[in-house]
């Protein structure tokens, strides 16, 4: 039976019945045809892709280009998955007709059902320009590694009352601000529980706790494809670098040594055409 594809208000419904949403970021075709496979709620393009596919070492680079064709594959790969695009460094930040130029062109180039920008207070204005041309947003706080140089590093937010108290007052005033959804990042379990509850839209972890309506997990660290570092709150389900560096490695020494290709590997001359071969090689001798 085909998966049925899950929209905003169904999303409110699973957080008033206490259903878990969930949600992974995909960068590409295969890995989101998987994601759709295993029954994923939200596949998020993130800008995260920067590391994990293109081995910057941070966001900062990725431009809306690279962002759009990650999210053309993924829209194609997985068509009843809710998919949400990511707006990187430099594609909200400078004024809100900026913002909302590129996000219409996350729905117009890549047919994304939302998209997502990072930021509480001090991005209310671009949220609410989104919003005008008519476009799901998702807000993310906490921990946001597009601004991790003025927050001191990627470290964890809302360790400390006052810095709760800057995270509370971020998601009351998105949710104010019309964003239909919230992502909670690295933020203590107690601070985004706290926030789930008082708030009406869903509140997303990644990294915030079991109190909120739902989990996210970047999927290079969740098959253990990333390697380069791990953050605590990911839980590792398969080792994917192990598996198949094993797989290479085996074909490297299969190659090496001869056991690969053999005969099964082959394509044969078709029924009468070997002994012609053997003129026609005749001839070249
Ligand atoms: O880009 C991304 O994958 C993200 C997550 C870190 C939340 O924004």
């Amino acid at each position: 039976m085909q998966k049925k594809k899950l929209m905003i208000h169904d999303f409110m419904s699973m957080k008033r019945d206490g259903e878990k949403i969930t949600w992974i970021t995909s960068y590409d075709y295969p890995t989101a045809q998987f994601a759709e496979a295993a029954g994923m709620d939200m596949i998020l393009v993130g800008d995260s892709l920067g590391m994990c596919v293109y081995g910057y070492e941070s966001t900062v680079p990725v431009t809306m280009d690279q962002c759009i064709v990650h999210s053309e594959a993924v829209r194609r790969a997985a068509p009843n998955t809710f998919v949400v695009g990511d707006m990187p460094l430099g594609s909200y930040q400078v004024s809100d007709a900026e913002a909302a130029r590129n996000a219409i062109r996350f729905l117009k180039e890549a047919g994304v059902d939302a998209i997502k920008l990072e930021g509480g207070k001090r991005v209310l204005s671009r949220i609410r320009a989104i919003l005008d041309a008519g476009i799901v947003v998702i807000g993310h706080i906490g921990l946001t590694p597009q601004s991790s140089g003025q927050i001191g590093g990627h470290k964890a937010q809302g360790r400390t009352v006052d810095s709760a108290r800057l995270v509370i007052e971020d998601a009351l005033a998105i949710e104010e601000a019309g964003a239909q959804m919230l992502l909670i990042e690295a933020v203590p379990p107690e601070v985004a529980g706290f926030i789930t509850k008082r708030l009406r839209i869903p509140v997303l972890s990644i990294g915030a706790g079991p109190g909120c309506d739902g989990q996210l997990l970047i999927v290079s660290d969740l098959i253990g494809q990333f390697t380069a570092f791990t953050p605590k709150f990911v839980k590792q389900y398969a080792n994917v670098a192990e598996v198949v560096t094993n797989a290479l490695k085996a074909y490297v020494s299969d190659v090496r040594n001869g056991t690969f290709p053999t005969d099964e590997h082959c394509y044969h001359m078709m029924k009468g055409e070997e002994e012609k071969l053997k003129e026609v090689i005749r001839e070249y001798k």
